[in-house]
């Protein structure tokens, strides 16, 4: 077996110490605090030059935790021993690239759900609300939604018919929208809606993104067809699903308008279309500037 050895340098020495004192704190309150508690006093005692056993017996760990946190000590860091190694989420920074305007500093930046790792509670919060964001923004096939694709094609329907489950993927959709986009409100009721929605599929039944019509009357514009909004997954934007949806939309629906407001996507795309009338000319140009 290899044998690591760690080295501290004076910070990070320091930086254990310290928390060893707020670690037994939060163990004494109940806080399961423990596992990390281990991890601080193996580097510790290993800094020092303790024996294996020593350590064992002194912070209650496992060989193999003793072992494992030493090689990542090495390998890694202090962080990664501490923290373990660098989820792949990471990678993949949705929310700090799409909430800029209101991520908090220690919010999950895939999800954007601000929690406290140590409660068990909050963790289990995040962990499902993370796994529903993730399965927005990366959709993965779905047997249902493949099934409705080869009857409706890529703009699979929502309609105050459609099961509650497609109603709720639709709010799932919406749910992102409004965050990103800082909206007040999520545009599609998950318990059944009476909007015309559709769900962009792809032939696996992936959930590319999805969009709202509404029929709207107005007192002083005529009654007419709108898209209310439309999301697409990160990673399928620029591929032209928003063009392609607004063409099927503007052949369903007779004389359809884009209701503002218009993000900048949206109102590039508005503005590169040819027939557009003032009221939405003028709306895109002042999303704009
Ligand atoms: C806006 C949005 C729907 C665009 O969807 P999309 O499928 O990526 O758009 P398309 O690929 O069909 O793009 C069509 C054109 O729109 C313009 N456009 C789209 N996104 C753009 C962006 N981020 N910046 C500048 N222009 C953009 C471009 O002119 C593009 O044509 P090009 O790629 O040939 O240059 C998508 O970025 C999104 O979901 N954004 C978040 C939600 C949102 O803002 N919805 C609209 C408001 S309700
Ligand atoms: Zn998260």
């Amino acid at each position: 077996m290899v044998r690591y050895r760690v080295e501290l340098t004076k910070d990070e020495y320091g930086k254990l110490q310290g928390m060893v004192g707020e670690l037994q704190q939060m163990v004494d309150v109940g806080i399961p605090a423990q596992q990390m508690l281990k991890r601080v006093l193996i580097l510790l005692l290993a800094g020092q030059g303790a024996s294996e056993e020593a350590i064992i017996d002194i912070s209650g760990a496992s060989r193999s935790t003793v072992y494992r946190t030493k090689r990542r000590f090495v390998e890694g860091g202090l962080e990664t021993a501490l923290n373990g190694p660098p989820r792949a989420g990471m990678t993949r920074p949705y929310a700090k690239e799409l909430y800029h305007r209101e991520l908090d500093d220690d919010a999950c930046p895939v999800c954007g759900s601000l929690y406290v790792k140590e409660l068990p509670e909050d963790q289990k919060k995040h962990r499902s609300f993370h796994a529903r964001t993730m399965s927005v923004f990366e959709p993965k096939p779905s047997k249902a939604l493949a099934k409705l694709h080869t009857k409706f094609g890529c703009y699979v329907p929502v309609t105050a018919h459609s099961p509650t489950w497609m109603h709720r993927r639709l709010a799932w959709i919406a749910a992102i929208l409004k965050r990103e986009n800082g909206y007040d409100c999520t545009m599609w009721d998950a318990s059944g809606d009476d909007g015309q929605g559709f769900i962009v599929t792809d032939s696996d039944g992936r959930a590319l993104g999805g969009c709202a019509v509404r029929w709207r009357e107005g007192s002083d514009e005529p009654a007419c067809w709108a898209l209310q909004w439309i999301w697409v997954a990160p990673p399928y934007r620029r591929q032209g699903l928003l063009r392609n949806t607004w063409s099927m939309l503007t052949a369903k629906y007779d004389g359809i308008i884009p209701e503002p407001p218009y993000s900048l996507g949206m109102a590039r795309f508005l503005l590169s279309l040819g027939s557009l009338s003032e009221h939405v000319k003028f709306a895109a140009r002042d999303a704009i500037s």
